[in-house]
């Protein structure tokens, strides 16, 4: 099966052509010995410009058209565009695609920090849908199609939905059912498919945004598909949505220096999930399942599976994904993150206030996943020991409320603000985002009123080791807020 766009780029560098262009380490010469060495000539080899024997992602016209329409016959997309800025610019594109100053969007509220700085961008008013909270895991799931449905019946005007499919940790809602809803009103439905490149590969996992029939879709292919870090891609299908203007913001958004390794990376993946997704996904899924069944037959350690399915916000999940729920154990998700690394070098993907998440992919073994195994069980006996001897106690879990949006977030964005201390803050519309990353799940954005419940959360976040961030001021210790208040409702 042809790579267009990586082969293209062989062929040029067996070529040996003599470089007066951009960049200037010209194949590695001009460059650090040790860095050099160490990354190796091939990869240098590979880190080439638009010149035009190798087509420009801004105006593709040859090896990179060549490449995305391949893509989008891999994704069932009517177009792909190749996103050398993550998905994160994938999802700026889709928002500021169809939305401008005033529109509405509706959003779950649970959103990654990218849609709220499309919405700061644009300028649109977001009409927030409350994802469905889960209480025993302390996590946001996804939206009901009923919330969807109300959210879409008090805004008919809105110019775009745009869904989480599936989460961070895995969960995905009734994606299919909620396009047709939308589409109903003639709303183009934006998936955000950071955690789901994967799912359109094999038939046991959830359906994928073109799958179920959404416009749009900004999609990971670095985070679960083998491509490198921040290549992904944004996949349109349908009419609603003109690609025209898709290209023209993608570039508008987008360096014009764009990393080729990066854009051959998602040639190269794409052929591969083609040609040996399904039957890497097979062992990838059976490999997560033997991993779930063993962790919880250790005591103290929850990890969730198919009995979550409840036919609302929880419509299917992605196996791959193993949450470890440890707050049985006495101690944070963060604690476990920390003692992992300190004894048995295991990086997870993130830690909460009661969970770990581990990411099981293709490019995992059972040795990996034994040793996995092995830690959290001794992780066990030693917690459950301790906590033996003294009283054992129960974690309640605590997921604060959503805060009420006075102002616009763009509005409140660029507001006269003040800088006052965070702790003295109750009550006072923020002027900056706050949240904990990953996920990057914002706590509070820029409009919404600060409550003592929203202070708590981010101390108890902060004690807890975890990386709250987002604020001008690194220390947490002052926030910016705005001068004035004046609800717009
Ligand atoms: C839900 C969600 N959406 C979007 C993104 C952004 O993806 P990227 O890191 O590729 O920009 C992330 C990244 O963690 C995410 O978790």
């Amino acid at each position: 099966m042809k790579t267009p766009l990586f082969d293209g780029l062989l062929q040029h560098i067996q070529q040996n052509p003599i470089q007066f262009h951009i960049p200037g380490h010209k194949g590695g010469a001009g460059m650090d010995p040790s860095f050099r060495e160490f990354i190796g000539s091939n990869a240098l080899s590979l880190d080439l410009i638009n010149i035009s024997p190798l087509d420009d992602l801004h105006h593709p016209d040859g090896i990179i058209k060549e490449a995305q329409q391949l893509a989008a016959d891999a994704f069932g997309a009517d177009e792909t565009f190749f996103s050398v800025q993550g998905t994160s610019g994938a999802i700026m594109t889709m928002i500021m695609s169809v939305c401008g100053p005033g529109e509405k969007i509706i959003v779950p509220r649970n959103v990654h920090k990218s849609i709220m700085s499309a919405i700061v961008f644009s300028g649109a008013t977001p009409i927030f849908i409350h994802p469905e909270i889960d209480k025993t895991l302390g996590i946001s799931h996804g939206i009901t199609v009923e919330a969807v449905k109300k959210a879409l019946h008090a805004h008919p005007d809105a110019k775009g939905l745009l869904v989480i499919n599936p989460t961070y940790f895995g969960v995905s809602a009734n994606l299919k059912a909620i396009v047709s809803l939308a589409h109903s009103y003639d709303i183009p439905v934006l998936v955000d498919e950071a955690h789901g490149v994967h799912i359109h590969f094999h038939d046991k996992l959830p359906l994928s945004a073109m799958q179920a029939g959404a416009d749009m879709a900004a999609t990971s292919v670095h985070k679960l598909g083998g491509s490198l870090t921040q290549s992904s891609v944004l996949n349109i299908q349908g009419d609603r949505v003109s690609k025209h203007r898709v290209q023209s913001i993608i570039s508008m958004l987008t360096t014009t220096s764009t990393s080729y390794i990066l854009l051959a990376s998602l040639d190269a993946a794409r052929r591969h999930l083609v040609m040996n997704g399904e039957e890497l996904l097979s062992e990838t899924i059976s490999l997560a399942y033997k991993t779930r069944n063993a962790l919880n037959r250790i005591n103290g350690i929850y990890c969730p599976g198919n009995e979550l399915l409840d036919d609302k916000a929880i419509f299917d999940v992605d196996p791959t994904k193993i949450i470890i729920s440890v707050k049985d154990l006495g101690v944070s998700g963060y604690d476990v993150e920390v003692w992992l690394r300190e004894n048995y070098q295991i990086e997870v993907e993130l830690s909460d206030l009661y969970n770990i998440l581990c990411i099981i992919t293709f490019g995992d073994t059972e040795e990996k996943t034994n040793k996995l195994i092995e830690a959290l069980t001794k992780l066990s006996l030693e917690q459950l020991g301790i906590i033996e001897k003294k009283e054992r106690k129960h974690v309640n879990v605590y997921v604060p409320n959503i805060p009420t949006l006075s102002f616009s977030p763009r509005d409140a964005f660029y507001a006269e603000t003040e800088l006052i201390v965070l702790e003295n803050s109750d009550g006072r519309v923020s002027a900056e985002f706050v949240m904990v990353y990953p996920p990057g799940i914002p706590i509070l954005i820029p409009g919404e009123i600060i409550d003592k419940e929203n202070l708590d959360y981010i101390a108890k976040n902060i004690e807890a080791g975890l990386p709250v961030q987002g604020p001008e001021d690194p220390t947490l210790k002052t926030i910016r807020v705005i001068n004035e208040r004046k609800p717009i409702v």
